[in-house]
This record gives C-alpha cells, sequence and structure tokens, in this order.
C-alpha cells in the first residue's frame, strides 16, 4: 500500500485503531469537537485516514462527479463514511481553507445526494439532514487563531462531529481558546504498541524477512526485547528499524536477527533514537 508516496505496508488493526475508531464514533455520534494526540510516528494518520476510506473516497471527489454515481465503489464507500479528512497546509489562510474545505464538502454532499435519489431505496430520505457528518484534521498544530474560529463556525452551523489530530500539548494550546475549547467534548490520547501486540507487530517483520519468531529462543527473545526498548513500539521507529535490520543482515548474509543485528541497526539510524 503506497501512503503519501511511502511504502507502508499492510495496515494493522491495532487495539489503538480501535480505540481510535471508538472514539471517532463517539465524536461523531454526540456531534462534538474531540482531540486526538500522540507522539510523532504511532499511526494517528494513518488510523483516521483508513476510518475516513480516504485512500479511496479522495481521489473521487478530486476527479469530481462521475456521470452513473451509484457504480462508483468510492461513492458507496462515501455515503457510509460520510468523513471529510482535512490535512491544513503549513500557514493556511482562512481563505484557502475555506475555499478547500468547502469545496470538498460541497463536492462529497452532492455526491452523496446524487447517489440517495439515485437509489430508490433511500428516496424517503430526510433533505435536511446534513450528508456531511465528521471533519477530521491531521497537523492540527498548523492551525492559526483564525482557521479554528473557522471550524468553530462551520461546526456550529452545521453541528456535526469534529476531530482534531497533534501533538500531546495541542489540548494546551487549545485550552488558551476558551469559546473553542468549551465545545471539546472528548479527548484521547493515541498511545505506541505495547506487550503482545509489539511481539504480534514483531513477528510480522520477522516474517516479510523470511524467517520466523520463536519465543522460547533466547536469541529472539533478547532481540524482541532491544527492538521494544528502542522503538518504544512506536511504529515509524519500528519501520525504520526494520529497514536497516535487513540491510545489515543483507550484507552480511545473515539469517538470524540477534542483539548485535539489532545495536548496529539503531546505531545506523541517525534522527528519533535515543
Ligand atoms: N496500523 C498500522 N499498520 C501498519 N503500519 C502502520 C500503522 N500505523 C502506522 N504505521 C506505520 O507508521 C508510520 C507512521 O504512521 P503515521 O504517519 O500515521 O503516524 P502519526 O502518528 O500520524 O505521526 P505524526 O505525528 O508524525 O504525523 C506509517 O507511515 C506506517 O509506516
Ligand atoms: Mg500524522
Amino acid at each position: 500500500m503506497q501512503h503519501n508516496g511511502r511504502d507502508i505496508g499492510t495496515f494493522i488493526a491495532t487495539k489503538e485503531h480501535r480505540r481510535f475508531v471508538e472514539f471517532a464514533n463517539a465524536v461523531r455520534k454526540n456531534r462534538y469537537i474531540g482531540l486526538c494526540y500522540g507522539p510523532a510516528g504511532v499511526g494517528k494518520t494513518l488510523s483516521a485516514r483508513r476510518y475516513a476510506h480516504w485512500d479511496d473516497v479522495e481521489p473521487y471527489l478530486q476527479e469530481g462527479p462521475h456521470s452513473h454515481p451509484s457504480e462508483s465503489e468510492a461513492l458507496v464507500t462515501l455515503v457510509k463514511s460520510r468523513t471529510i479528512f482535512y490535512t491544513p497546509t503549513v500557514s493556511e489562510t482562512v481563505r484557502d481553507m475555506r475555499k478547500t474545505l468547502c469545496d470538498l464538502i460541497y463536492q462529497a454532499e452532492d455526491s452523496i445526494d446524487n447517489h440517495l435519489n439515485y437509489d430508490e431505496n433511500f428516496c424517503e430520505i430526510n433533505k435536511h439532514n446534513k450528508d456531511v457528518e465528521m471533519l477530521i484534521f491531521d497537523e492540527a498544530e498548523r492551525l492559526s487563531m483564525n482557521t479554528i474560529e473557522l471550524i468553530r463556525d462551520i461546526f456550529d452551523r452545521r453541528s456535526i462531529g469534529v476531530l482534531l489530530i497533534g501533538m500531546p500539548g495541542i489540548e494546551k494550546r487549545l485550552s488558551r481558546l476558551p469559546q473553542f475549547y468549551s465545545r471539546v467534548g472528548f479527548a484521547h490520547h493515541y498511545r505506541p504498541l505495547t506487550g503482545d501486540e509489539l511481539t504480534f507487530v514483531l513477528t510480522r517483520h520477522w516474517r516479510s524477512l523470511g524467517i520466523s519468531l520463536d519465543n522460547a529462543d533466547f536469541t529472539d527473545t533478547q532481540a524482541v526485547a532491544s527492538i521494544a526498548r528502542i522503538t518504544g513500539g512506536n511504529f515509524r521507529l519500528l519501520h525504520r528499524l526494520f529497514t536497516q535490520i535487513e540491510r545489515i543482515m543483507k550484507i552480511n548474509e545473515l539469517t538470524l536477527i540477534t542483539d548485535e543485528v539489532v545495536d548496529a541497526a539503531r546505531s545506523a539510524l541517525v534522527i528519533g533514537v535515543t
């Protein structure tokens, strides 16, 4: 799977992802503003894109309305998800954001309406229903006071769920905006992988290198412990560490991930590992 030009392998439905989905559903159902925060690289963006089915829906919205909307799988997905995933650009102006965001919402609602009218089962649909039910903003640190005001305005007018995703500390920053903050109903801490789940993900990495991970093998257990310590269960670090592990194993024609291999891989990583 490709995501913004990066190969991320298969998406793993982790416990954190499930917690995220539950959280997002609660925000959406209660029409609150929700905050999701967590360290860099734990998987927030991927979870949110997945929740919005954005890899399918975004290209559809960008290509514009189709002549036979009910035939498009992406449209059916949009009708179900009713979620817009938005990444503000760096220092985006209110004007730019209003234009891009409103275009997206308009496009989505137009497509959904057409689809529902097209499908006779949905004829009874209440026209006053707001079609888009959820807006997700990634990289919320980039939002200026003014764009936050715009979001509050959209939230008040449309009464839809709004979810802001950022790094820890975003909740403190927003708490300085009392009107916005008073509308925040839920906050959710997105955490790194731990315990069995980390082992599960590591097993997959091991397998992708063509070797199997044996819990009863001391070398394996030791390597797993080292990786857990180095990465802290952070997805992005795991990926980067394994790229190095793979390289080192290939160069040295090794067939086993030992503590030494992990250590060599760690020292090849420049940033992010302490
Ligand atoms: N559920 C998952 N399954 C497989 N890989 C994942 C998963 N979640 C994250 N990753 C991997 O970790 C990388 C980082 O994930 P992501 O970009 O979602 O992190 P983030 O929390 O949004 O980080 P940042 O705060 O820096 O934006 C992804 O590119 C992918 O390689
Ligand atoms: Mg992100």
